[in-house]
């Protein structure tokens, strides 16, 4: 059994900026990550942080409003303030900690444009900015002495005494199974994009924080908002950073048209992400796509601005798609990217199971509402990431370990071991569930959906876990079991599938990324509303929670 005072759960920008900041603010902080934690999804961001800096001429009231605008007015509005009014600190910072930003032509900080947003605000590193900061953040907890169990996989939060004091892990390398025990828990573990087929997320997403924090009671929030990103490559999935129509590459239909001037008349396709992807959508439904895509041009662009912001979409689109974007405009099609909802927590990651702290994109605090503005994520997961270390680091202070054994994982030890035992005969392995169940998603939870659909997909999802139930995982051995990992984390995507499935059910209408062809419209006054979904022995419970409104009241929102 290993013990920390703070145990943080995945290593991307929020996990390890929260480890940052609880380390330095004295706490015993321990780092749990599946993959080494360069490896981690916030590697593949691509075009940037926004902030608003007052020395540029912008306002962070002018960035709130444009999220709150972007988030079709189901953001919170208190959350957004705090996440606006310090994202200029936090880019700051990062640039201390040594993030090389692209500089304009007086050497200062360079900014791009970015959709949805009045302001060109986004800072950025070429089109790797998750990379970039990524790298930085390792460094510094290295340098702060940080724990991490790298490559070890969490099968479950320990509670006890309704309280979040730790987890059961198992180290890959060996397949052994270990406690930690914790005095505050910060679930950082990211996305669950691969509960869809395809997405721009890597296959490591599967929704494993939000699954291991519903099935220990913690309330999910807004699942109902799921990003389809306008530009993703064709076949694979592979984003295509909005970058490029930052930096002024157009869209394309079958005729040659820039269609989003019909769609989004000012912004163009700068328009917010859910408004470029139903507008891609239709056209492509409308026979205007070219084998069910549209175009990115970004030739006019010319060669040394591809090279030196763009360098890495030109790579993807080479070795993915075998285009030569100096020469070829790009296919594209929108594609599931981001999980607008999450565990439900507030500002400081404090969720409603004590002990138990959530930030990045497996939170929802929530700022994105009903569609997450470009650039927003990499601002979140370090905003919120810093507060949930700084807050959880105080708050250890006063706590002591539960009291806990090795043995305190035997129940996982034997779980496990059932699933190994699991016959060939009549099981199937996980590969073909997981495919089923993406499939299922991808058609019936895109960018647009109604009722008949996602019935379906409900009815896919509960036949999916019951299939799960003879999984059968052919590798026996203990060492880097990936088939077995592939198969545990299966069930933290079938929870993840059906707290998006039941929460889209239950608005009935349509706002940001939810929009349904049975009930169009926005309906605010019914509607402004979150969605809450929480695990009981009766099955999924539905609540609701007031939108905050501060400053801005809900208008109509046009592009
Ligand atoms: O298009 C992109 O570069 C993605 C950025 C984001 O999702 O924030």
């Amino acid at each position: 059994m290993f013990d920390h005072d703070v145990l943080i759960i995945g290593a991307g920008l929020a996990g390890m900026r929260a480890a940052l900041s609880a380390r330095q603010a004295g706490a015993d902080v321990a780092v749990v990550t599946k993959v080494h934690p360069v490896r981690s999804h916030s590697n593949a961001a691509q075009g940037g942080i926004n902030a608003a800096l007052s020395d540029r001429g912008d306002d962070w009231h002018d960035h709130a409003y444009d999220t709150v605008k972007g988030s079709d007015f189901l953001g919170d509005q208190d959350a957004i303030e705090v996440m606006c009014r310090e994202a200029g600190d936090e880019v700051i910072a990062m640039e201390h900690y040594g993030v090389t930003f692209n500089r304009d032509e007086e050497g200062k900080l360079g900014t791009r444009a970015f959709g949805g947003q009045r302001q060109a605000r986004t800072f950025f590193v070429a089109d790797f900015t998750g990379q970039a900061l990524l790298h930085v953040l390792y460094e510094q907890i290295m340098k702060e002495g940080v724990r991490i169990y790298e490559e070890w996989f969490v099968l479950r939060l320990i509670v006890e005494d309704g309280k979040c004091v730790g987890a059961v892990v198992m180290e890959i390398r060996s397949g052994e199974i270990h406690v930690i025990r914790a005095k505050a828990v910060i679930m950082a573990a990211g996305g669950l994009g691969r509960v869809f087929e395809p997405s721009t997320n890597a296959l490591i997403c599967t929704g494993d924080g939000t699954g291991l924090a519903y099935q220990i009671g913690a309330p999910v929030m807004d699942m109902e908002m799921v990003q389809y990103h306008p530009t993703t490559l064709k076949g694979s999935g592979v984003l295509i950073t909005e970058g490029a129509r930052g930096d002024g590459a157009y869209l394309l239909n079958s005729e040659g048209d820039r269609f989003m001037k019909t769609y989004a008349p000012n912004m163009m396709e700068l328009a917010s992400r859910d408004v470029v992807s139903r507008s891609e959508q239709t056209e492509i439904d409308e026979g205007r796509g070219i084998d069910g895509c549209v175009l990115l041009d970004c030739r006019h662009l010319g060669e040394r601005m591809i090279r030196e912001r763009l360098s890495q979409i030109a790579e993807i689109a080479k070795d993915f798609a075998n285009v030569d974007i100096f020469t070829e405009p790009i296919p594209i099609q929108p594609g599931m990217h981001y999980a607008m909802g999450g565990i439900k927590a507030d500002v400081d990651g404090l969720t409603p199971v004590p002990g138990l702290y959530a930030a990045g994109e497996v939170a929802c605090v929530s700022v994105h509402g009903g569609n997450r503005l470009g650039a927003n994520s990499l601002l979140d997961t370090l905003v919120f990431g810093r507060r949930s270390g700084v807050h959880a680091a105080d708050a250890v202070k006063s706590v002591s370990h539960a009291n806990l054994s090795d043995a305190s994982a035997d129940e996982d030890r034997n779980r496990l071991q059932g699933l190994l035992d699991n016959p060939e005969d009549g099981g199937e392995m996980f590969g073909a569930l997981r495919h089923d169940l993406g499939q299922s998603m991808d058609k019936n939870l895109a960018v647009y959906r109604h009722q008949a659909g996602m019935e379906e997909a409900v009815e896919k999802i509960r036949e999916v876990r019951e299939r799960y139930r003879s999984v059968y995982v052919a590798d026996k051995g203990k060492t880097f079991n990936t088939n077995l990992i592939f198969t545990l984390e299966l069930e933290f995507m079938v929870d993840s599938a059906e707290t998006i499935a039941l929460s889209g059910l239950e608005r009935t209408e349509s706002r940001g990324a939810h929009t349904r062809t049975d009930h169009p419209d926005r309906d605010d006054e019914n509607w402004l509303k979150h969605v809450l979904v929480k695990k009981t022995d009766d099955g999924p419970q539905i609540d609701y929670l007031p939108v905050v409104i501060t400053e801005w009241q809900p208008e109509v929102r046009s592009y």
